[in-house]
C-alpha cells in the first residue's frame, strides 16, 4: 500500500505491507518556512506540497525497492486538514491511481494517527516499533496540533468517540505557549525542552472542567499562561504577547513552561485513566504529534495500570506510514474504494 499524506505542513509518502510492515517512510516538511510566523501558514504549506509531493512519492517507492507493479493500492488523507494542503495530496493520489490503474482509498487523518501503532516490523534502520499489534478493545488517546480525542475501538472501523476538545487542541496550546515564551515553533518539543530547566509546581494553572466526561478544553489554560506571563513582568494585562519573550527572564520562562506542560499533560492523562477504569480496554495507545512528548509517556507509565507499547516518535507526527497502514485495513475489511475521478477533500472530517 502506498500512503500519501498532505493535510498540514508535512508532505509524506510511505509503503506498508500487510498493515504491519513498514517498507519506507519519507517526510518533507515546510516547518522551517512557518517558524518565523509561529504557526502554519496555509498558503505556504499548499505551495510547498506542490513542489514536494512527486519527489516524495518517488523516494518512498525507491526506498521500499518497489516499482508500480508491486503497489496494490493507494491510500490518501482526504480529511481533516487544511483545504489547500489536502487538495495537493488528493489530486496527486487520484492522478496516480488513474495513471497506474490502482484502487484508491480515502483515509481519515485522525484515524490514521491511531494506525501508526499497528506497525510491528521494518527493514529500515533507526525505527523502534512495538513487538505486537495493540489488542481490541483499544483505548486511543489522540493528541496532536489539530486534535485531542479519546476513542474506544471495539474493532477496526468500529469505534466510539468518547470525547474531544471543545476548543483548541493540546498541540496548539503548546504552540501558543511557545510563542508567549519566545520559544521556536513547533512548541511541543521546545516547551518540553525548556520545561526540563523549570519547576513544574512553580505556578498554579487551571484544569478545565467540562460537561462531557471525556471532553477537553485548552483555551482557558492558554489564556491563563498569557495572564501569568503578564503578571510576572508587572501585571499589565494589556501587554501584547509578542513583547513578553523580551521581558521574561530565563528562569521565569522555564517555570512557566514546566507548569504549563504538567497541567496540559495531566489533563489528558486524567481523562485517559478515567476511560481506562470505565471501559477496561485490552490495550491503550497514544497517537498524534504530542504522543512524542516524553512527559506524556512518563505520566502514563506512572499512572496507567497496564504497560503501553509506544511507536517510534517519527511515526507520531504526521507521516504517510500511518495512512498506508490504515489503507491496508480498508482493503482487509472490504471498505469501499474511492472513485479516482471524484474523491473530494473533507477539511472538517470528524472521527
Ligand atoms: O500530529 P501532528 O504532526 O500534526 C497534526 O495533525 O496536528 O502534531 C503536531 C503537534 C504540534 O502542535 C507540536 O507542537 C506537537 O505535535 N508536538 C509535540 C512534540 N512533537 C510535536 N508535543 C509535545 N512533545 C513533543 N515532543
Ligand atoms: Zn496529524
Amino acid at each position: 500500500m502506498l500512503g500519501i499524506e498532505s493535510s498540514c505542513d508535512e508532505t509524506a509518502a510511505a509503503v506498508v505491507k500487510d498493515g504491519k510492515q513498514l517498507l519506507s517512510n519519507i517526510v518533507a516538511t515546510s516547518m522551517d518556512l512557518h517558524a518565523q510566523y509561529g504557526g502554519v501558514v496555509p498558503e505556504i504549506a499548499a505551495r510547498s506540497h506542490i513542489e514536494a509531493v512527486i519527489p516524495v512519492v518517488k523516494q518512498a517507492l525507491a526506498d521500499a525497492q518497489c516499482t508500480w507493479d508491486d503497489i496494490d493500492a493507494i491510500a490518501v488523507t482526504y480529511g481533516a486538514g487544511l483545504g489547500g494542503s489536502l487538495l495537493v495530496g488528493v489530486m496527486t493520489a487520484r492522478t496516480l491511481a488513474i495513471l497506474h490503474n490502482k484502487p484508491l482509498y480515502g483515509v481519515n487523518h485522525v484515524e490514521g494517527h491511531v494506525y501508526a501503532n499497528f506497525l510491528t516490523s521494518t527493514p529500515l534502520p533507526d525505527y523502534q516499533l512495538p513487538d505486537q499489534q495493540p489488542k481490541f478493545p483499544l483505548l486511543a488517546l489522540i493528541v496532536s496540533g489539530g486534535h485531542s480525542q479519546l476513542a474506544l475501538f471495539q474493532n477496526h472501523f468500529d469505534y466510539t468517540l468518547l470525547g474531544q476538545t471543545q476548543d483548541d487542541a493540546i498541540g496548539e496550546a503548546f504552540d501558543k505557549v511557545a510563542k508567549i515564551l519566545g520559544l521556536p515553533y513547533p512548541g511541543g518539543p521546545s516547551v518540553g525542552a525548556k520545561a526540563l530547566e523549570g519547576n513544574p509546581h512553580a505556578y498554579t494553572l487551571p484544569k478545565a472542567r467540562l460537561a462531557g466526561k471525556y471532553d477537553f478544553s485548552f483555551s482557558g489554560l492558554k489564556t491563563a499562561v498569557l495572564r501569568l506571563a503578564q503578571e510576572q513582568v508587572g501585571k499589565d494585562y494589556s501587554l501584547p504577547s509578542f513583547e513578553l519573550p523580551g521581558l521574561l527572564n530565563e528562569a521565569q520562562k522555564a517555570d512557566i513552561a514546566a507548569s504549563f506542560q504538567r497541567i496540559a499533560i495531566e489533563t489528558v492523562v486524567d481523562k485517559a485513566l478515567q476511560a481506562y477504569e470505565e471501559f477496561q480496554p485490552a490495550s491503550v495507545v497514544i497517537a498524534g504529534g504530542v504522543a512524542a512528548s516524553p512527559e506524556l509517556r512518563r505520566q502514563l507509565a506512572e499512572r496507567l495500570p497496564i504497560p503501553i507499547a509506544y511507536t517510534d516518535r517519527k511515526l507520531c507526527t504526521d507521516n504517510g506510514a500511518m495512512i498506508a497502514t490504515l489503507g491496508c485495513y480498508h482493503v482487509l475489511h472490504n471498505r469501499p474504494v474511492a472513485d479516482p475521478y471524484k474523491l473530494a477533500i473533507a477539511p472538517n472530517l470528524s472521527m
